[in-house]
């Protein structure tokens, strides 16, 4: 069975990248504006071109001059043309600029786009791991760098390559021994870039790092302000962040150090100076004219802002190479979980199995040992355990955010890895434990993936939440916008709103994790009621502490540090299981008495 991630068909159509080197990666991305890159190297060598002419003009105007009597009309004609280049010069200049910003936007949109898209196509092992602030840096910063690379960056790169190539062909044009030191320059430029690049491309890499530190750290403290807040943390937060920024610093100072250590320009002058002697030694030997002499100097002239600007150019390409790798990393990380988009997409109808599965969030730590169950359609099981017991992971399990080791989960007979995960998960309801809202309106909350609802249905969900009476008081209604992480609403409220978005949802299996842990028992009361009738003949999951709804279950599950140590219904297990018993002795509104006579002690069956 073959593997597949999840794809988007977005406004652009994703495009295929080579995402095996960063180098490679950014050529592909490039390649997909092949014609216009095209044009624009066309034009880069054509301002080049132009540019190199003008001392050859000026060169042959001072020959004319030293030739008398003075041929005015040569003179003219001359002029004209040097007007002519400088003028295809800067038009030609003008249209790769334009033509290389366009291909940067588009890059930086086309990696923004590839970036996004294999981040929400990730599985829930990669997200856990990944600091949000620093997948924040990278999806900001890092692509942005990208455009920055392309231009000024490989703009700048390109023209100084061909701004020292093309002048050196037209010096060999007017005499090839002329070539002997602008080539030995050359030589001994590419050299030394060598290493100027090996060396910045080390620091440049490290100051991307810490930048995301910066905004890791800032991403964490400004998401826990209550706590930073409650602790009194704001002054050792503040050291930290001093020292990220200082880190940062370090390495920008770094970076200006090996640029101010660019000893380009330095060789240049040397080699102009030797240049100038063994042009007049030609002149003197009559080997060439003092036209060609004027030419010839006016080229290695033109030789000098490409030797200059690459120090700017080099080191911005480094950053950008550094920025690709960084994107690289993520995009490459496996995705692990496979959406198997041909898979089973049927309408679930209830018949749940659990086979002896195992799961660790990390694969040495188990959490979940063993577990078996079956679930028949129709029935509401409730799962029970202490805190930190494994009850969540069951459900994520089921939701196919993560894969057991061993075992299987099965639905309707069909092993979850058989079913189209986007049909599985969105036949199930998922009212997590912390509730997160987006900053958008009350009534995008509760739609949220359920495309087809009418503005009837959205308050009839919301009326079953008992959140309808609570949004209309809203200044906006369903239209109040909810800030950032659902400040705005409380605890209660923001389940409330969940459980709506979850009955619109209309799911085949509904999961309730300590949904209606902020609510008041009377409110709770209604929802439950409200919830049945709604899901008549669907599969509900509660994680509850709740005993009234313990009790109503079909099923219990109780989970003990990830193992499974009872299931049955309320009456047979207070009967059979200790475990289950000293639960219910430890809440005080439950008189063990009244709920079976008479309690029979039996050894507890550990599976
Ligand atoms: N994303 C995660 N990465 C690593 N470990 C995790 C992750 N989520 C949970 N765990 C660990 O797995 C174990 C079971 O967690 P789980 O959330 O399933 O417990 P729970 O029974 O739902 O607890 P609670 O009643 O407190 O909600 C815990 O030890 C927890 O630390
Ligand atoms: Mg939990």
């Amino acid at each position: 069975m073959g593997f597949t991630e999840f794809k988007t068909k977005n406004q652009y159509g994703l495009k295929k990248t080579n995402t095996s080197t960063p180098v490679r990666w950014i050529i592909s991305h490039i390649f997909h504006y092949k014609l216009i890159f095209s044009l624009s190297l066309v034009f880069q060598l054509s301002a080049s071109i132009f540019q190199s002419f003008v001392p050859l003009f000026i060169g042959a105007v001072a020959f004319v001059i030293t030739q008398p009597p003075v041929d005015i009309n040569q003179l003219l004609f001359f002029s004209v043309m040097i007007l002519i280049t400088g003028i295809g010069a800067g038009i030609s200049n003008i249209t790769k600029n334009i033509l290389t910003e366009f291909i940067s936007q588009r890059v930086e949109r086309d990696a923004r786009d590839e970036l996004y898209t294999s981040m929400i196509g990730k599985s829930m092992t990669f997200h856990d791991r990944q600091a949000i602030g620093d997948l924040m840096a990278r999806a900001a910063q890092d692509v942005r760098q990208l455009n920055m690379m392309l231009n000024p960056g490989l703009l700048l790169v390109l023209q100084s390559a061909l701004g020292i190539i093309i002048p050196l062909i037209f010096i060999s044009f007017i005499d090839v021994e002329l070539l002997l030191f602008p080539l030995l320059f050359v030589i001994s430029f590419l050299v030394f870039l060598r290493g100027y690049n090996k060396n910045l491309e080390k620091v440049a890499w490290k100051q991307r790092i810490a930048a995301s530190k910066i905004s890791s750290r800032l991403n964490e403290v400004i998401s826990g302000m209550y706590v930073v807040r409650g602790a009194s943390q704001q002054a050792q937060e503040k050291e930290i962040f001093d020292k990220n920024v200082n880190e940062f610093k370090g390495y920008a100072v770094q970076i200006g150090n090996i640029m101010a250590r660019y000893w380009a320009l330095l060789f240049l002058g040397v080699f102009t100076t030797l240049s100038l002697f063994h042009s007049v030694y030609l002149l003197d030997r009559q080997i060439i004219t003092i036209g060609e002499l004027i030419a010839f100097l006016g080229l290695l002239q033109l030789l000098r802002f490409p030797t200059f600007i690459n120090v700017f150019a080099i080191t911005i390409m480094s950053m950008g190479v550094a920025s690709a790798r960084r994107i690289l990393e993520l995009i490459n990380q496996e995705t692990l979980i496979d959406y198997n988009p041909s898979g089973i997409s049927n309408q679930i109808k209830g018949d749940i199995a659990f086979k002896n599965v195992s799961f660790g969030y990390k694969p040495e730590i188990p959490v979940l040992k063993e577990i078996s169950f079956d679930v028949n359609p129709g029935q509401t099981v409730a799962i029970v355990g202490m805190t930190g017991s494994g009850k969540t992971t069951i459900t994520k399990l089921l939701s196919r955010l993560y894969d057991p080791q061993t075992g299987y989960i099965s639905i309707d007979g069909y092993d979850l890895k058989d079913w189209n995960l986007e049909t599985l998960r969105s036949q199930i309801g998922l009212v997590e434990q912390d509730v997160f809202l987006f900053s958008k309106s009350i009534k995008d909350n509760i739609l949220l993936g359920s495309t087809t609802a009418s503005e009837e249905d959205i308050i009839n969900a919301a009326k079953l939440a008992k959140a309808h009476e609570f949004i209309q008081e809203l200044p906006d209604g369903y239209e109040t916008v909810i800030g950032e992480r659902g400040i705005t609403l409380s605890g209660g409220q923001r389940q409330r709103v969940a459980i709506a978005r979850a009955i619109l949802r209309n799911p085949a299996i509904l999961i309730l994790d300590d949904a209606t842990s902020s609510i008041d028992s009377q409110t709770e009361d209604e929802i439950n009621t409200a919830i049945k009738n709604v899901l008549q003949g669907r599969v509900s999951f509660l994680i509850t502490h709740r005993i009234a709804q313990i009790r109503r279950a079909d099923i219990i599950i109780l989970i003990d540090k990830g193992k499974l140590v009872g299931i049955g219904d309320h009456t047979s297990l207070l009967r059979e299981n200790i475990h289950y018993r000293s639960i219910f002795t430890t809440f005080d509104e439950f008189d063990l008495k009244t709920a079976v006579e008479p309690v029979i002690e039996t050894k507890t069956e550990v599976r």
